[in-house]
């Protein structure tokens, strides 16, 4: 299983879900990778939002390796799933499909928790109290997703 997590700027919230996931990948001896991307340009290169980096470590999880990248069109192609955090990330993801096989793999995060309920991962950008609480619906969606996709482990 490849998975890429996909946010607007790949500082804030898919960095937590890359870290989040990598650390159950490790933990279940699971044989999947994982990535993160954004939909925008504005922070490629950069580490992770220092609030980002914060509260990964407040829950033993270290993400300052991350940089940021933007998302590409053969992205679509290299990973199995596309998680997206908020709908226009899905929408801007889905315009960069050609094919049906691709928009299969892109899929709202908080639908693996509340099915159908298309949720947001909020964006913490503006909002220094929010990093916990997407956290916290982070580690929920990815720990369903392993739940989903685990084979024998
Ligand atoms: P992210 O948060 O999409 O969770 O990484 C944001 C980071 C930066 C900006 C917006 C959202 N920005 O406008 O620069």
């Amino acid at each position: 299983m490849k998975i890429l997590m996909v946010c607007l700027g790949n500082i804030c919230r898919s960095p937590l879900a890359e870290g989040i996931m990598q650390h159950k990948i490790t933990a279940s001896g699971l044989d999947w990778q994982v990535d993160s991307a954004g939909t925008g340009a504005w922070h490629v290169g950069e580490q992770p939002d220092s609030r980002s980096i914060a509260t990964a470590r407040q829950h033993g999880i270290d993400i300052t390796r991350q940089r940021a990248r933007q998302l590409k069109p053969h992205d679509l192609d290299r990973f199995d799933l596309v998680l997206a955090m908020d709908s226009q990330n899905y929408r801007d993801i889905l315009g960069l499909a050609t094919t049906k096989a691709q928009e299969d793999k892109v899929l709202l995060i908080m639908n693996f928790v509340a099915p159908d309920r298309n949720q947001a991962v909020p964006d913490p950008y503006w909002n220094d109290n929010g990093f916990e609480q997407v956290f916290e619906m982070l580690e929920a969606a990815c720990g369903m997703v392993v739940e989903k996709f685990k084979v024998g482990v």
